[in-house]
C-alpha cells in the first residue's frame, strides 16, 4: 500500500491555504463526526441529513444547513456521503435532476467493491468524479491521529481535495489505488485479519481459563506475540509475491503436529475446538497439495480457492 503519511512541510502549507468548501451529506453518528471535523479545520461546511434535527449542533459550530440533497451537491465541489449503505446513497442521489456535474463525490458508505465500482459508473453518467472510502475508525476518531482513512478511484480526484480529506485523518490518508473497489476490499481484508486475530486471543484465553488462568494473565503474553508476528509480515510477503515458501524456521509439517495439540487439548478443556479444527484443515490441505515441507506462507495456496477444489 502506498503510504502517504503526512510530512511537516505538507501540514505547513495546509496551514496557508484558504480550507476549501465541502459538503456532507449524512449525519449519523460518523457523519457528523466527518463533518465536525471538517469545520474545526475551517472549510465552509454544508450539511444534509433526513433527520434535520440532526445538524442542529453542527450548525451552532458553523455549518450551513442545506434545505435539499440538490442544494447540499451544489454548495460545494467536494461533496462528501455517508449513509447506512448503498441503497441510501442511491436514494439520495439518484432522483438529482442536475445529476453531479462537475463534483467529486466521496462515498465514505461501507459496501462492497462491486457496489463501489458501480457507484463510479453511475456517478460518471451523472457528469461526476467518485471516489470511494473506508473508514478505519471510530467517529471520536476521526479528525485526529487516529484515524485511518482509505480511498480508491481516480488519483487525479484524490490529488484534487487530498488537502481536506487530511481534516479527517491528517496522518492516514491514504489513495489505494484507481480501481475503485480497492478500497473496500482493504477494508474487508483488514476486518479478517482482526477477527482472526481476536478470534484466537479470545479461543487462547478460553483455553486458560478453564486451567484458572485469568484472562489478564495471558494477555501480556499474547500481546508480545502479536508484535513478534508482525515483524514476520515482511518476509511472508516476499514469499508470497515470489510464489516459493522455502522453510526458513519450520515446515507446515512441524506446524501440523502442534495445531493437533491445539485441538486436543480444547476438547480435553471442554473449550470449543472448531477454530483450531479449521486452522488444521487449511494445513492439511496444504500438505496434500506438496507443501508439507514448504515454510508456513504456503497456506496462501489453501486461501487462494475455495476448499472443495483439489489442490
Ligand atoms: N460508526 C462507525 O464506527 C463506522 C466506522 C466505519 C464505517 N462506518 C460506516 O459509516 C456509515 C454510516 O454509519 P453511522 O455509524 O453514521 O450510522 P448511523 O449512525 O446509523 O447513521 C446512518 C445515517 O444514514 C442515514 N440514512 C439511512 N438510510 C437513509 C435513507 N434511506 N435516506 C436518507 N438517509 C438515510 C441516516 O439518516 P437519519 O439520521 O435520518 O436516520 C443517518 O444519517 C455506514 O456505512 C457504516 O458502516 C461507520
Amino acid at each position: 500500500m502506498t503510504n502517504n503519511a503526512i510530512s511537516t512541510d505538507h501540514s505547513l502549507q495546509n496551514l496557508d491555504a484558504t480550507p476549501a468548501p465541502v459538503t456532507v451529506i449524512g449525519l449519523g453518528l460518523m457523519g457528523e463526526a466527518l463533518a465536525g471535523a471538517f469545520l474545526r479545520a475551517g472549510h465552509p461546511t454544508t450539511v444534509w441529513n433526513r433527520t434535520t434535527v440532526k445538524a442542529e449542533q453542527l450548525v451552532a459550530q458553523g455549518a450551513t444547513l442545506a434545505d435539499s440533497v440538490g442544494a447540499a451537491v451544489a454548495a460545494s465541489p467536494l461533496v462528501v456521503v455517508c449513509v447506512s449503505d448503498y441503497d441510501a446513497v442511491h436514494h439520495l442521489l439518484d432522483p438529482l435532476p442536475e445529476g453531479l456535474a462537475g463534483r467529486v463525490l466521496v462515498n465514505l458508505t461501507s459496501g462492497t467493491s462491486a457496489q463501489a465500482r458501480e457507484a463510479a459508473d453511475w456517478a460518471a453518467r451523472r457528469g461526476g468524479s467518485y471516489l470511494d472510502g473506508a473508514i478505519m475508525a471510530i467517529p471520536p476518531a476521526i479528525g485526529t491521529a487516529d484515524a485511518v482513512i482509505l480511498y480508491s478511484g481516480a488519483r487525479t480526484a484524490f490529488d484534487q481535495h487530498e488537502a481536506t480529506l487530511r481534516s479527517l485523518a491528517a496522518a492516514a490518508t491514504t489513495h489505494v489505488g484507481d480501481d475503485h473497489g480497492l478500497a473496500s476490499l482493504y477494508d474487508v481484508s483488514l476486518l479478517g485479519l482482526m477477527w482472526g486475530v481476536l478470534n484466537a486471543y479470545l479461543h487462547g484465553a478460553a483455553l486458560l481459563g478453564a486451567a484458572g488462568v485469568n484472562a489478564a494473565t495471558f494477555t501480556p503474553f499474547a500481546s508480545e506475540l502479536v508484535r513478534t508476528l508482525t515483524d514476520w509480515l515482511p518476509g511472508y510477503a516476499q514469499q508470497i509475491d515470489e510464489g516459493a515458501y522455502p522453510a526458513l524456521d519450520s515446515t507446515i509439517d512441524t506446524h501440523l503436529a502442534a495445531m493437533e495439540h491445539v485441538i486436543d487439548e480444547s476438547e480435553a478443556a471442554g473449550v470449543d475446538a472448531d477454530l483450531p479444527r479449521f486452522v488444521k484443515a487449511l494445513a492439511d490441505r496444504a500438505v496434500a497439495g506438496g507443501h508439507g515441507g514448504s515454510g508456513y506462507p504456503a497456506l496462501i495456496e489453501s486461501f487462494r480457492k475455495p476448499s472443495g477444489v483439489p489442490a
